[in-house]
């Protein structure tokens, strides 16, 4: 079964020979040369300006960020690459995601707390890292990723989400690499 599949490439800098970018392409091709039908956003390429406050977070986003939401609501499956940065997502990438979810989008409120907007939809997250993944998971219980995953996007009700860990990124060497961009492939080719 095909399906619609949104890649959103959550790196400030998206030139070709950063990884994150490698790591996107193979699983957009893939997905594509498969006939899944795939939406690409590049973070680098967007306008994302920082929240200023609850006032601005209660009222819709501009234009730019609106195409995303539409982005978002049409997609049934969301893979999100990026490079973890000082333990979290790149500040860009969470201001993005603090203008995506303005005004109720992914997540109403109730006076029982936030009622999910978005179930249907499944998610990958793909995060690189120069740590070995055992350390980010052991040492740091890898919080960067579950404050994506368990904060925003199960909260939006986006189930199962996935994950893809890619630790050691510039000790790895090309063979690592190239297995990494093998595994995208599949992934891409299977839409999950
Ligand atoms: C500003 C910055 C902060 C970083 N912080 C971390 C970190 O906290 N932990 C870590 O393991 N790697 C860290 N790194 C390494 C990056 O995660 C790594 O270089 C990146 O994932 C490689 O992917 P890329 O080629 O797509 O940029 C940092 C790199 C930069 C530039």
């Amino acid at each position: 079964m095909t399906k619609q599949i949104l890649v959103l490439l959550g790196h400030p800098d998206c030139r070709p020979e950063r990884f994150g970018s490698a790591l996107a392409s193979a699983y957009v091709e893939a997905a594509r040369a498969a006939g899944h039908e795939v939406r690409r956003i590049d973070l680098a390429d967007l306008d994302t300006p920082f929240l200023g406050g609850q006032w601005e977070f209660e009222s819709p986003p501009p234009p730019p960020i609106q195409a995303v939401q539409q982005d978002i609501l049409w997609a049934q499956h969301i893979v999100v690459l990026f490079p973890l940065w000082l333990g979290a997502t790149p500040a860009k990438l969470k201001a993005l995601l603090e203008q995506v979810f303005r005004a109720g989008f992914g997540m109403a409120e109730s006076p029982r707390g936030p009622v999910p907007q978005l179930k249907g939809r499944s998610a990958r997250l793909v995060v690189t890292m120069g740590m070995p993944a055992i350390a980010f998971w052991l040492m740091f219980g890898a919080h960067g990723l579950l404050a994506l995953e368990k904060g925003i996007l199960g909260l939006a009700g986006l189930s199962p989400i996935r994950k893809s860990v890619i630790g050691g990124v510039e000790a790895i060497g090309g063979q690592g690499r190239l297995k990494w961009l093998a595994r995208m492939r599949r992934l891409g080719t299977l839409g999950i």
